[in-house]
């Protein structure tokens, strides 16, 4: 198994450890346009492999020549978000960044599977389709499972349980549309509404749609990365080793939920095929308005990208 990420900034750099850390690969290739940075950081990655019992070949470039014929792609490049920006503000810089990046990277390997990270994610998850000209199945994106996770966590401290026994569903687009679903979210089984008042549901559900900007109120330049990094190597971990883990994910709709030609986060099937399948569930009326703004919003932002 050999596995490109582009980008070695923080979700790069962060995953790239995670996947070598987890021994995901044979061989973790970290590509940037940065002279140095992508190869610095790797050989620092590469040498924490005697501490953590690790055998991965972690290896920087800024030559794609050097990803050839790589198993999976987990694209992190392209800009991130300052304070008071939106996702969506990020699109016309990371539009031109998905398409050099995937493009090359695509040919290098044309029968890899594309992760993408990206920001706007479910538009740059549509780039790197239409530019890498990859069957849907292999080019999906990581959104709901860190969604998920914040939601997990923050009900986790509310509730004073392990997170482990927190069940979570977030659908829709990665962005302020997104639709967390308190009637699927259930901790060792009962759904939550049941243990905490309806206002602090609430409150829980609003924080989830809030959660990447919360940290960029923090951070100030940037944005989050341990989580995110941590998300797409369990949905790497998925593929690897073929699980068929059930995982939110940014999937190509092709009639599912009533919708086509268009990338949401929906529960997915993840394995060595990629996004194996997508899972349909009844929404009922609220959820699927709530859905359906969201597709729409997604649609209106790919419109405006120059694809
Ligand atoms: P960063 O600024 O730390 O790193 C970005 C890296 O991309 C830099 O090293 C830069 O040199 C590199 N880069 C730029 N153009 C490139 C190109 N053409 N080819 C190769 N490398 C290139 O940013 P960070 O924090 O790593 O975030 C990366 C992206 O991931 C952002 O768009 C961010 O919004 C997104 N993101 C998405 C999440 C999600 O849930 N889908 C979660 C967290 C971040
Ligand atoms: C997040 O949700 C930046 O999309 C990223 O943290």
């Amino acid at each position: 198994m050999k596995i490109t990420v582009i980008g070695a900034g923080n979700v790069g750099a962060t995953t790239a450890l995670m996947l070598a850390q987890q021994q995901l690969a044979k061989e973790v290739v970290v590509v940037d346009i940065l002279e140095g940075i992508p190869e610095g950081k790797s050989l620092d990655m590469l040498q924490s492999g005697p501490v953590h019992g690790s055998d991965t070949f972690v290896r920087g470039t800024t030559d794609y020549n050097e990803t050839a014929n790589s198993d999976i792609i987990v694209m992190t490049a392209g800009l991130a978000r300052k304070p008071g920006m939106s996702r969506d503000d990020l699109l016309a810089a990371n539009t031109k960044i998905v398409k050099d990046a995937i493009g090359s990277a695509s040919a290098k390997s044309p029968n890899a599977i594309i992760v993408v990270v990206s920001n706007p994610l479910d538009v740059m998850t549509y780039v790197a389709l239409k530019v890498s000209k990859f069957p849907h199945k292999r080019v999906f994106g990581m959104a709901g499972i860190l969604d998920t996770a914040r939601l997990r966590a923050f009900i986790a401290m509310e509730l004073n349980v392990s997170v482990r026994d927190i069940s979570a569903m977030v659908l829709g687009g990665h962005g302020d549309t997104m639709v967390p679903l308190p009637r699927l979210t259930t901790v060792g089984g009962i759904p939550i509404g049941n243990l905490m008042p309806q206002e602090r549901v609430d409150a829980i559900m609003q924080r989830t749609r809030g959660g990447g900007a919360e940290i960029v109120k923090f951070l100030k330049t940037g944005s989050a990365y341990y989580a995110p990094a941590a998300a797409a190597a369990e949905m790497v971990d998925s593929i690897v080793k073929d699980r068929k883990r059930i995982l939110p994910c940014c999937a190509y709709l092709t009639g599912e939920y009533g919708e086509k030609d268009i990338y949401m986060g929906v529960p997915v099937v993840l394995g060595r095929g990629g996004a194996e399948r997508i899972l349909e569930m009844p929404l009922n009326d609220e959820e699927k308005a709530l859905f359906k703004k969201s597709i729409d919003h997604v649609r209106g932002t790919i419109a405006k990208a120059n694809i």
